[in-house]
């Protein structure tokens, strides 16, 4: 038995460091919103093993893929310890981006393993163990868009806006999330918090105003170290973008809009220098998962 199915990449809107734990995380608020670029995941059944396939040179196949830990998880703390699987994983969305493409993958894994060895367990469930692989795996669990607490786990599943347009650029090099973490504490000054004021916005589908409140606390760092960030935001509030941010710890920069013709038009301008991609936001599971998995269990 096979099942296909996409999992998204997401943006965060907002990103609010509070401080650093005791257990090394970072206590953060951020504003996570899924946007319409897909990897592909295909699942078929084995009697046991897992076995990872990637089209992506460079991507691992083994146990440190997030995938692969998702489906040993699975295995693990279920009746399924005897069930195998074959992942075979179409890359889209690029790694070290900021786009938490491993993540939502993980995430797939989860909700069609749980479908294809019909483990009955609800979303709640998986999203609890999501979380053990990794800070930005429950989102691709819970909703479209959602504020995340805590080291980004403990979601609130909001209301998503009228779609509009994110543009992702990607600068073409890869950032490492824990080396962003890791300098970060040295780093951190007073810091407004502004993740109401941008929910507010977001909840009026005020693109406009949503961009001008755009912020990440992880940006600066990451244009200091890699200073091409700044000029791609630049070209992109020079395209019209009603506000340009990193995506997490990047490196994607984005650009939202409301008019699909000016995403279009910036997107064409910066094609030359860089990798960029018009997607919109996600408001609904059903715009990407396949009905027997949306309805399951
Ligand atoms: O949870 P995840 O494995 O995705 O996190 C990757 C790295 O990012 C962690 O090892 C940690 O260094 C850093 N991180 C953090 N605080 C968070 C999320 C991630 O310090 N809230």
């Amino acid at each position: 038995m096979k099942l296909t199915l996409k999992t998204p990449a997401k943006i965060n809107l907002g990103l609010h460091i509070h401080h650093k734990r005791k257990d090394g995380y970072h206590e953060l608020e951020t504003l996570l919103q899924m946007v319409s670029l897909y990897d592909e995941l295909e699942l078929e059944s084995l009697t046991s093993g897992i076995e990872l396939e990637c089209d992506t040179p460079g991507i691992p196949t083994d146990d440190t893929n997030l995938a692969y830990r998702a489906a040993h998880l699975l295995q693990k703390t279920s009746k399924a310890g005897d069930r195998g699987v074959r992942i075979r994983l179409k890359k889209k969305i690029p790694s070290g981006a900021g786009l938490g493409g491993g993540s939502g993958n993980a995430a797939g894994v989860l909700l069609g393993l749980n479908r294809l060895w019909d483990l009955k367990m609800s979303r709640s469930h998986l999203a609890s163990l999501a979380a053990e692989l990794g800070s930005d795996v429950p989102f691709f669990l819970t909703a479209p868009c959602a504020l995340g607490t805590g080291r980004g786990e403990r979601l609130e599943p909001l209301t998503p806006s009228s779609k509009f347009q994110v543009l992702l650029v990607f600068p073409g090099f890869p950032v490492s999330t824990s080396w962003v973490y890791q300098d970060l504490k040295l780093k951190l000054t007073k810091r407004e918090n502004n993740i109401s004021i941008l929910r507010k916005f977001l909840s009026q589908s005020d693109v406009a105003r949503l961009g001008s409140r755009l912020y990440n606390d992880l940006e600066p760092l990451v244009i200091q170290r890699f200073p091409e960030i700044q000029v791609i935001k630049d070209q992109l509030k020079a395209h019209k973008a009603e506000g340009v941010l990193l995506s997490g710890s990047g490196s994607t920069v984005f650009g939202i809009f409301d008019d699909p013709e000016q995403a279009k038009t910036a997107c064409a301008e910066l094609k030359g220098d860089w990798e960029c991609i018009v997607t919109e936001t996600v408001v609904s599971f059903s715009e990407f998962l396949p009905e027997k998995v949306l309805a399951y269990p």
